[in-house]
């Protein structure tokens, strides 16, 4: 069996729906109607132990709905949660031992505490001897740099300072499971990468992970998998390599030449692609092609044929622009969410 099973997890919401201003107020005191909303709608999710899943999708999209649901903070309207055969909501005690959270836009630790009367707390809340706590606050200093923060009063930690001490939080009593929801958000790009680096670590430890991130520059180098959530339904489950392969074709080559050259010339060159020139006029353009049709190396073997090169730059499209088309509707990815 998979370390979590989820099967047809749905979550609604009763809204108040209430006239505007204070009339509107006085009326919903009398006269109360609400409206449902379904942030969660029948989730399949399975997640073998050792596995990185990126959980992507737009604002709204149910993501954060979902890890509280999976981590037994919110209980699910219908369908049915496992950890590890535990069912989160339940067996809250149990289950907090074997799982690890992280909310980006919440922080575990106390606000009137330094970071390391957090830690010490939670030392004590998983019962774990001084040897084991000691190794793991060195292995967080040596990636998260969290020595520095131990003497901090939590409120006085700036976000990213507050990211990596609530990283080691999540983290500290060695979870089989880890969810992290927007670990990176609002970090500038050097914290990012040190989270980045984090989160490579914790992979190659074998820890099993679930992420959720806007940036999806985060699951790169982690996660195999990505599954994408929209208006609270699963409309792609499948490996990160194979949406890119199959949905981000298109190369850009950029050049910059020390002779030159009119589009034509290159057009006439390769047809299959489309070229522009740059601001340079005739000495920079951007050939872009679809790579099963032409490659870089072709590109610039045609290219030095007629003009010497000075500069070439490629460029990938990166998975954000194919998860954004996935939003769009753009493409139809493969559902693979029902088992
Ligand atoms: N406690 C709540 N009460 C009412 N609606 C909620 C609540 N939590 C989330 N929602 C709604 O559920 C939907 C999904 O929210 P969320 O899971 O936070 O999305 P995401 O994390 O993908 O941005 C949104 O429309 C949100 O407004
Ligand atoms: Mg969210």
């Amino acid at each position: 069996m998979a370390l979590l099973e989820a099967h047809d997890l749905t979550k609604t919401f009763r809204r108040p729906e209430k006239d505007p201003g204070l009339r509107g107020s006085v009326k919903h005191l009398f006269q109360r109607r609400y409206s449902t909303k379904t942030a969660v709608g029948g989730v399949n999710l399975s997640i073998e132990a050792g596995e990185a899943v990126a959980y992507v999708g737009p604002n709204g999209a149910g993501k954060s709905t979902t890890i509280k649901l999976l981590t037994g903070i919110v209980e699910p309207t219908t369908g049915e949660v496992r950890i590890g055969g535990l069912v989160p909501h339940r067996n809250r005690v149990a289950n907090s031992r074997q799982i690890g959270v992280l909310f980006g836009q919440r922080t575990q630790l106390w606000w009137d505490l330094p970071v390391r009367e957090s830690l010490a707390l939670l030392r004590d809340m998983y019962d774990m001897k001084p040897d084991r706590f000691r190794a793991q606050l060195k292995r967080f200093d040596e990636v998260l740099g969290l020595d520095e923060l131990l003497p901090v009063v939590a409120r006085k930690l700036s976000l990213g300072q507050r990211m990596r001490a609530d990283l080691a939080c999540a983290l500290l009593h060695s979870p089989r499971i880890v969810f992290l929801d927007e670990p990176t958000i609002g970090l500038d790009i050097s914290v990012k990468d040190r989270v980045r680096e984090f989160l490579r670590q914790l992979k190659a430890d074998g820890t099993t992970i679930m992420l959720t991130t806007h940036d999806l520059g985060d699951i790169e180098d982690t996660c195999e998998r990505i599954v994408i959530i929209d208006d609270g339904r699963i409309i792609y489950d499948g490996s990160l390599a194979e949406v890119k392969d199959q949905y981000a074709r298109e190369r850009r080559v950029h050049l910059q030449l020390g002779s030159e050259l009119t589009v034509a010339d290159l057009a006439d060159r390769f047809p299959q692609a489309t070229v522009t020139a740059g601001a340079e006029g005739r000495r920079e353009f951007t050939v872009a092609f679809d790579k099963a049709e032409l490659t870089a190396g072709a590109v610039l073997a045609g290219v030095a044929q007629i003009a010497e090169v000075l500069e070439v730059k490629i460029d990938e499209p990166a998975i954000e622009d194919v998860v954004r088309k996935v939003y769009a509707g753009e493409l139809l990815l493969a559902d693979r969410s029902t088992p």
